[in-house]
């Protein structure tokens, strides 16, 4: 885009830093970080609401020098080559509401051996187990981060939604046996491919479907191929062949035989992408396929606005953030090895820490959620948040709640308006500023929410999701053991 004119401002004793930003939709709003001269940090970010520019232009910012790097575009802006006409307030609500699903997914995927007990005891409610199959091993899918990957040779570019919550990589194949639902980019085709073949039904990465998916894997019985099959908790799937074919992230990064599902029957609301880029911590996640090659090490910075761009890049931590990367031990949860878990012990909104004792975050567990878009907490975290964050903006009038958003404000009349920083806490010592936009989510300037939603139970795992994640460097380096996360890795 024309980039709005982003002026640094010397006032007296104020450093103005402007950031460009739009939350979520065609919004764009001028945020400024200010420093006082004697660098104190400040506890609050002054956002300027001087323009509501529709952003139906893409600013491109570089993508990272190292070769492995894929840029990422949000699904629903104008640089994602998928992207749909400009999204309204309903679509705000259906993205939300999609978001719970996947939420609930994965409660009910890390409640699973629990589930088991309780169905077998007649204690799951109907509405339960209507929502959530309950064999399901994926997790909704409502992603909204995009990646361009080529498949097969001659290379085919096609657009997947990047999720560190599922371990599968799927896309819709030709014949489409059974159905394909409609997307914008050509359909992929193996017999146009001279690197594909099928998986056997008795090799060892068939079984490994099982854990992958939830489900045991069928057998074709003409060629002996292996069959896969994913649900989703919104009552979407994709089953088709288990294949192998070349995967080309850049042109001197290229996976030959990756491991992934050629889907021929297809349905549900993909938002017209080919589909998944799987990232999780499963045997046949692209990130244990490539471990030889990049050392589980991966990292990506998603950006401000659905009209910049950020990246994804593996075997390096990246180097483009302003500040040093901070690590926290990254954990396993026992109820399921694929999710990324961290510590979450604390969290303070405007420099006051909330009164909420660590134990209750450690004893829910925290996962870090590349397809989550709202951070989740235990429900006693998030009244606090949402309590002290609201006595911090009592000036502003408040405003209807945006589904499962409930502190909103309406900031129609305002240039400029002040909101308090929100910090976390995470194990081993390392305190994370989120950025200014990942503090709001607005549907308009006159409903402007809190970006945060408790969980029902203060014992469901709280999800660290990735509107918080907005212009962060974020690390995963599995080998090392530990999350990283470093401030200004994009714009
Ligand atoms: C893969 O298996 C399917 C199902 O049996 C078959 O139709 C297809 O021709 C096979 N493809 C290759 C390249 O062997
Ligand atoms: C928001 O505030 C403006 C200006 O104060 C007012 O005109 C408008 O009706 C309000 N909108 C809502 C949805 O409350």
């Amino acid at each position: 885009m024309a980039a709005p004119t982003c002026s640094l401002s010397v006032l007296s004793y104020l450093v103005s830093l402007c950031l460009l930003f739009s939350l979520e939709k065609g919004f764009a709003l001028q945020y400024k970080q200010t420093t006082n001269s004697h660098n104190t940090p400040q506890h609050t970010y002054t956002v300027q609401l001087s323009s509501l520019l529709p952003d139906s232009i893409c600013s491109t910012s570089t993508v990272p020098n190292h070769e492995a790097s894929l840029k990422v575009v949000h699904k629903h802006g104008p640089c994602s080559q998928v992207h749909q006409d400009s999204i309204t307030t309903h679509d705000h609500t259906q993205i939300l509401q999609q978001d719970q699903s996947r939420v609930k997914s994965i409660h009910a995927r890390l409640a699973k051996k629990s589930a088991t007990t309780a169905a077998a005891t007649g204690r799951i409610h109907q509405q339960d187990a209507t929502t959530i199959p309950a064999k399901s091993g994926a997790v909704v899918g409502s992603g909204n981060y995009i990646v361009t990957v080529g498949l097969g040779t001659p290379k085919r570019d096609l657009s997947l939604i990047f999720d560190t919550g599922s371990d599968l990589t799927w896309t819709q194949c030709q014949p489409c046996a059974k159905s394909c639902y409609s997307q914008k980019e050509t359909i992929f085709d193996p017999s146009k491919s001279s690197s594909y073949s099928n998986v056997s039904c008795t090799s060892a990465d068939c079984s490994q479907l099982k854990s992958a998916t939830g489900n045991t894997p069928s057998c074709s019985s003409v060629t002996s191929t292996c069959v896969y099959g994913i649900q989703y908790g919104d009552s979407s799937f994709s089953v088709g062949y288990f294949a192998r074919d070349t995967l080309t992230l850049s042109s001197s990064d290229v996976i030959s035989n990756f491991l992934y599902g050629c889907g021929q029957n297809n349905q549900g609301l993909f938002g017209g992408s080919a589909r998944l880029l799987g990232l999780g911590r499963n045997k046949i996640s692209l990130v244990e396929q490539t471990a030889q090659k990049y050392n589980r090490l991966f990292s990506y910075c998603l950006p401000s606005s659905s009209s910049s761009t950020g990246y994804l890049s593996f075997g390096t931590t990246g180097s483009k953030a302003q500040y040093p990367i901070k690590y926290t031990p990254l954990s396993t949860l026992s109820a399921s090895a694929s999710f990324y878990a961290l510590q979450v012990l604390g969290i303070s909104v405007g420099g006051n820490k909330l009164s909420v004792p660590a134990t209750l975050f450690q004893s829910a567990g925290t996962i870090i959620d590349s397809g989550t878009v709202i951070t989740r907490l235990p429900p006693t975290a998030y009244s606090a948040l949402s309590g002290e964050f609201k006595k911090q903006m009592s000036k502003y009038p408040s405003a209807p709640a945006l589904s499962i958003l409930d502190t909103c404000f309406n900031l129609s009349a305002y240039q400029t308006v002040t909101i308090p920083k929100i910090s976390f806490y995470f194990g081993g010592g390392t305190a994370v500023d989120l950025d200014a936009t990942g503090i709001l989510y607005a549907a308009s300037l006159s409903q402007v929410c809190l970006a945060f939603a408790g969980n029902s139970d203060d014992g469901d795992v709280a999800i660290f999701g990735n509107v918080q994640q907005k212009t962060l460097q974020v690390v995963y380096d599995i080998g090392g053991g530990r999350i990283g996360f470093g401030s200004g890795g994009c714009s």
